[in-house]
């Protein structure tokens, strides 16, 4: 079984990520070792999309470990990671009379994971979590480093807590029922991982995505092993800076994962969160990051184009050619991750090496320029 050991300097906690395929059926057995020994009650938190998929298999599984499961259902989409469904779940724990000992599990995407991790961090100051990813971007990304929240009416993601899982359970079967676009939106992010911090992961990233014609258990083997290296990859940036220190500005830092996402932040915007699923905005996002770093010197063409090669092997982006560069603009200015006013670039000095670079130091020219070179090509 690939396991990932995640190990935080700053509280001493360490767990594991499990990744198999198949192991769906195995989180009952993963609960018992992962949770305290006292622990009875689960609540299983998953959306009605993912539940009647998957559901019954986890419940089984939960249940022949002994615990008493109850599960409960949110809405299915980003507008459901709010207040209100948080709200609902914590009442529903309260009312069923969780105790500090007993547990959740997530059971989805990254909106369950965010929404069911938030209520665990909270509820009685904390009780014990369980992540069972069901998209790639939460199996490479979203289940590992601690991240839990909900949006607010005025932005995304603006209250939350870091609580970290006492386990986290990847099935990469379940990526089979995950629609296209989905897939996609997840490709993106694990290019988006390589490129900025691990050549060696970018590569391999690039060739599973080369070879579709591949299937069988030998690429099933294949998908685990690189999702158990893209996990053990955020699990090494976020051991180093658990929290995203402000100050810090160096290549391993937990800003390089934020590679793409500038730009990411002004599309979804631009669009009103209707046109891009986040990792298809985060795909633009690194094109225009390469074009600048380009333009700026730091970056060599042959690395561009082969960072261009790999957004395009992801799969096919919603069109971007068609909006208002300076609209875009704008609304990067208005950047929620700038410190102190300033935007924070994270852009490429080689595929696999960030560079934070000030927002002082990018006129708006060379900006425009590197939207329209971006967008042109891809769209
Ligand atoms: N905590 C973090 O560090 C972190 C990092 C990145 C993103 N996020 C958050 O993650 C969220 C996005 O997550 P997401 O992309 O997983 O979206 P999502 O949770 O909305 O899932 C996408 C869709 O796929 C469906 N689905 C899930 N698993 C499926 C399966 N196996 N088969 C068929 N359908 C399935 C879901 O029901 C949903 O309709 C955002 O809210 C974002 O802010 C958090």
């Amino acid at each position: 079984l690939p396991t990932v050991r995640v190990r935080l300097k700053a509280r001493e906690a360490a767990y594991a990520i499990n990744v198999k395929s198949g192991l769906i059926d195995e989180v009952g057995v993963v609960a018992k070792r992962a949770l305290p020994s006292g622990a009875r009650k689960v609540a299983l938190i998953s959306n009605s999309t993912v539940f009647e998929l998957y559901g019954e298999r986890v419940l089984l599984s939960l249940r022949s470990a002994e615990f008493d499961v109850l599960p409960m259902l949110v809405g299915d989409g980003e507008r459901h990671k709010s207040m209100r469904t948080l709200d609902r779940v914590l009442s529903f724990l309260t009312e069923s009379k969780f105790e500090r000992s007993d547990a959740v599990v997530a059971l989805g995407g990254g909106v369950v994971g965010d929404l069911a991790g938030f209520a665990s961090a909270v509820y009685l100051r904390g009780i014990g979590l369980l992540q069972v990813p069901t998209t790639l971007l939460s199996q490479i990304d979203s289940s590992v480093g601690g991240k839990t929240g909900v949006n607010m009416p005025q932005g995304k993601n603006l209250v939350g807590a870091f609580h970290q899982p006492r386990a986290v359970c990847i099935d990469t079967a379940t990526l089979k029922t995950l629609p296209e676009r989905e897939l996609t939106a997840g490709w993106c992010e694990a290019v988006k991982q390589g490129a900025a911090g691990d050549r060696a992961l970018f590569d391999e990233t690039l060739a599973f995505l080369s070879k579709p014609e591949d299937s069988g258990s030998k690429s099933d083997g294949k998908l685990a092993s690189l999702i158990a290296k893209q996990c053990a990859f955020k699990a090494s940036i976020v051991a180093g800076d658990e929290h995203e220190a402000l100050h810090r500005a160096d290549a391993r830092s937990r800003k390089i994962l934020n590679f793409g996402h500038t730009t990411a932040h002004a599309l979804e915007s631009a669009t009103k969160y209707r046109r891009f699923r986040h990792g298809e905005a985060v795909g633009y996002g690194m094109l225009v990051a390469g074009e600048l770093s380009k333009r700026l010197g730091l970056l060599d063409t042959s690395e561009l184009e082969l960072l261009r090669t790999a957004v395009h092997a992801c799969g096919r982006l919603p069109r971007a050619d068609d909006l208002d560069p300076k609209r875009i603009l704008e609304l990067i200015a208005h950047d929620k991750k700038s410190i102190g006013g300033r935007i924070k670039w994270v852009l490429l000095s080689r595929i696999g090496r960030a560079a934070i670079i000030d927002g002082g130091e990018i006129s708006n020219g060379l900006l425009t320029a590197s939207l329209h070179a971006a967008f042109q090509r891809h769209s």
